[in-house]
């Protein structure tokens, strides 16, 4: 059983000046049903509603209740007063509460796993994958790679190709969800560095500078439990 908890990342200061960005992980399957939208607001009760499918039903509950829980915890504001809005890429933010002001959460969902990352210094982006999900990595990253990150993937040990090329998968997500634009940017425009993609020794941070985006962001990727993950940082806005 894996509850909902916060895990230990490597604040890295020497990378990310002040960072106290923080990650938190569980599987909603494993959770106890909290998924009966009694404590959501109106467009979340509505979004679960079309959800066909009980267990994806069921996920969707349970991820918005820890949600509304670890915004409650943070901001002191009441579990059923949560409110957000999305930009226009779709990212969620909090609408203005004096609580809340420079609260910066993102959220990622693979299989039953959650991810929920906070900050008070920067927007933040998180990415997971379950590992062991059937997707075609090579189809993805033929869209998503740049041809020098495709070469690093070739010329990595063999049986590695599907675990690395999800790590660059995450952390281009991460990087384009901090930036609050997710795939509306073309993931091939983020180039990241060789030590990133292919390193032995996941959890250290690096930098990225993205052309066209406001940065720098930094980004480390974690292998937790039965998923990678990505987790990244915008530069805070002076
Ligand atoms: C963000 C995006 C990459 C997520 O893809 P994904 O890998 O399928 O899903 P994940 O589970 O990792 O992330 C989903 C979460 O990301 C967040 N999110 C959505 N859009 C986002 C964005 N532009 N930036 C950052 N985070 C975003 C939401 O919290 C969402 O959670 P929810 O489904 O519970 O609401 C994808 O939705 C996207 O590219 N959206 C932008 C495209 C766009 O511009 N759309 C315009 C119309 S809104």
């Amino acid at each position: 059983m894996f509850a909902f908890r916060e895990l230990p990342i490597d604040q890295g200061s020497s990378v990310v000046p002040q960072s106290d960005i923080r990650l938190f992980l569980g599987n909603t399957d494993e959770a106890a049903d909290l998924s009966t939208g009694a404590e959501l607001g109106p467009e979340e009760r509505a979004r679960m509603e079309k959800l066909q499918d009980p267990l994806l039903r069921r996920r969707f509950g349970v991820r918005r209740r820890w949600l509304r829980r670890l915004i409650s915890a943070e901001c002191g504001i009441p579990e059923r007063e949560v409110d957000y809005r999305v930009n226009r890429h779709g990212k969620p933010e909090l609408v203005d509460a004096v609580e809340a002001a420079g609260f910066h959460f993102n959220t990622s969902t693979s299989e039953g796993w959650h991810a929920i990352a906070t900050s008070r210094t920067g927007p933040v982006g998180v990415d997971l994958e379950a590992i062991g999900r059937q997707v075609n990595y090579a189809q993805v990253l033929r869209l998503a790679a740049s041809a020098e990150e495709l070469e690093w993937l070739d010329d990595a040990q063999a049986g590695t190709f599907d675990l690395n090329a999800m790590k660059i998968w995450v952390a281009k997500e991460a990087i384009l969800k901090a930036a609050g634009r997710g795939l509306s940017v073309n993931p091939r425009r983020v180039s990241l560095p060789r030590s990133l993609a292919v390193s032995k020794t996941p959890g250290r941070w690096s930098e990225v500078l993205v052309p066209g985006l406001a940065g720098p962001f930094w980004v480390q990727i974690l292998e937790r439990e039965q998923v990678i993950l990505a987790l990244a940082q915008a530069e805070p806005k002076p």
